[in-house]
């Protein structure tokens, strides 16, 4: 399919069409698939053959969401999970053994910070951590047990930017596997494989899906290493349902035009609150004062939907500014057409020391906005009016 531009493949690349001559590829909502004979499911089982046995393993609607993304991330293959942390711990749990050493960047998503503090050690399997603005210490963080390399980029809910290049060079001189969450940044605005990455995983929840209707996750990289994922997943049972990938992969069809336009609202916000006397600082890669911006530039084709700000004021100012939005949603989720903020230092964070806070630059006054699809005068006169009021 490659000979295709990312819009068209998005659109185009689907399952195989039924005598039925639909135009839109159809629900396969069905948990096993029938065999002709004994010998067709012998041969089926034994993978001598390409068939679809359950759905647990396989489905249509999955395969053809995996073959997007599998081609948008320039992978060689891919396995869709029920949700985001499903394929993060599918990934950690099929790739390291106990007594591995895992080196990650202190800023990762919550979840999986907690995979790799109260989990993983169950296993032996310890994780020494580096900070977004350390990253030439990552090399004195490596053990002879050190299997992989792992980060976000950007960074939730800090928004900074990780040099992929970087830890691209870095995994391959220690001949650590580079695994990247490229949940914030989508395919269509970054491809950690160019820079070397072995497995990337998203959380299909946000912006693939876009409109905060289902859950899901995907994992795609070299084909050995998700032969792997695949096998241990078959077996644990994390799967993608039919129904959550046939609404994903029609969610693909979209993916550019809304990631274009996310975008473009989103750096228009940040210029207007950079601007705003009563916020502090503005991260958003594609804001020449972004501490990265030169690495943004050089692996990043648009900014993202993400910006995080600060109101002045700390944690009263920063609720009070929660408070008075009026249109924009108060909501976990994000890369939803909706706008969505969030002040991590009172909710998802809040259990944090105030040290292990600042370490992951989540300040008191920290807002996360998601910046959605309304009409961008909107969002910029719901947060000024919300700015004026604290
Ligand atoms: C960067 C990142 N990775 C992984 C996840 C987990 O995804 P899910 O909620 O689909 O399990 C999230 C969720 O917010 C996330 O932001």
């Amino acid at each position: 399919m490659n000979k295709y531009h990312f819009e068209t493949m998005a659109i185009r690349n689907q399952t195989e069409r039924t005598q039925f001559a639909e135009h839109s590829v159809p629900l396969y909502l069905t948990s096993s698939f029938v065999f002709d004979d004994a010998e067709d499911m012998r041969a089926s089982f034994a993978e001598e053959k390409e068939k679809n046995l359950y759905s647990r393993f396989s489905n249509p609607n999955t395969t053809e969401f995996v073959a997007k993304i599998v081609e948008m991330e320039k992978a060689e293959s891919g396995y869709a999970f029920a949700t985001g942390m499903a394929a993060v711990f599918s990934t950690f749990g099929t790739l390291l053994n106990a007594g591995d050493h895992m080196v990650s960047c202190r800023s990762v998503f919550g979840s999986t910070h907690t995979l790799f503090t109260q989990y993983l050690p169950k296993w032996n399997i310890e994780t020494s951590y580096f900070k977004v603005n350390e990253v030439d210490k990552i090399e004195d963080l490596i053990q002879s047990n050190t299997k992989i390399l792992y980060a976000e980029t950007p960074t939730n809910p800090g928004v900074d930017i990780l040099d992929l290049e970087l830890l691209g060079e870095i995994a391959k001189k220690h001949n650590l596997l580079l695994v990247i969450d490229n949940c914030f940044a989508t395919p269509y605005i970054q491809n950690p494989i160019d820079f070397g990455a072995d497995v990337v995983i998203h959380s299909a929840t946000k912006l693939i899906d876009g409109q905060g209707r289902v859950l899901g996750g995907v994992a795609v990289g070299r084909a050995e290493l998700i032969r792997k994922i695949y096998l241990f997943s078959r077996n644990t049972g994390p799967a993608m349902s039919p129904f959550n990938a046939w609404v994903l992969s029609k969610s693909l069809e979209t993916l550019a035009v809304r990631v274009e336009k996310h975008c473009e609202n989103a750096l228009k916000v940040a210029d207007f609150l950079e601007s705003h006397s009563k916020v502090n600082l503005v991260k958003y890669p594609f804001l020449k004062s972004h501490p990265q911006y030169e690495i943004a530039k050089k692996q990043m084709r648009l900014g993202g939907n993400i910006i995080a700000f600060e109101v002045q004021g700390g944690i009263t100012k920063g609720r009070e500014f929660l408070n008075q939005i009026q249109l924009c949603s108060l909501s976990a989720n994000l890369g939803d057409t909706r706008t969505i903020v969030t002040h991590p230092a009172s909710t998802t964070h809040s259990k944090l020391s105030l040290v292990d806070r600042l370490e992951v630059g989540i300040t008191d006054g920290l807002v996360r906005a998601s910046i959605g699809l309304e009409h961008v005068d909107d969002i910029i006169n719901d947060l000024k009016q919300a700015l004026e009021h604290v």
